[in-house]
């Protein structure tokens, strides 16, 4: 079993395995393979492994959220759900781990309905219109929150 004291989970939620070829205008095209790629990189260089899953699947979100409550953080893109789903919210707030959500498009440049997020209010940060840089600087955010949470 790995160390989940220095483990950092990226999740990614419904139709981001897509990346790469979705709405590239919006997303761009860089794979989620090759987000992940690079997260875990990062992770590496400052000293937390990452591991990473995506779901299309609300329920399955849930649980990997709650597999992440002994870890250093979530790094998380919940996709659609962010704008309505009261089961993830639950999840992010019933943990201590801090969890930062990230959207790749800036949603409040986008249709109204994805001006709404029910998870912001319960996460420990969120990064949003950045690109798939993103992932990177929510990783790093998550560090700091850790950091703070520990001192
Ligand atoms: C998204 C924004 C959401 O509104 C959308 O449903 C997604 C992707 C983003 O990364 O910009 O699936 O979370």
């Amino acid at each position: 079993m790995s160390d989940t004291s220095r483990t950092v989970l990226l999740l990614n939620g419904p139709n981001l395995n897509l990346l790469g070829t979705r709405d590239p205008k919006q997303y761009g095209t860089t794979t989620l393979a090759q987000v992940e790629e690079r997260v875990v990189a990062l992770g590496k260089e400052l000293g937390v492994e990452v591991v990473c899953a995506q779901s299309n699947s609300e329920g399955v979100l849930v649980d990997h959220v709650h597999s992440a409550r002994h870890m250093v953080g979530v790094v998380m893109n919940p996709g659609a759900y962010a704008h309505y789903s009261i089961a993830l919210r639950d999840a992010i707030d019933a943990i201590e781990a801090p969890v930062v959500e990230v959207h790749i498009s800036n949603v409040y440049a986008r249709e109204e309905f994805r001006h709404t997020s029910v998870t912001a209010p319960v996460v420990a940060g969120y990064v949003a219109g950045c690109g798939t840089v993103g992932y990177e600087l929510a990783l790093r955010a998550v560090l700091a929150r850790d950091a703070e949470r520990r001192s």
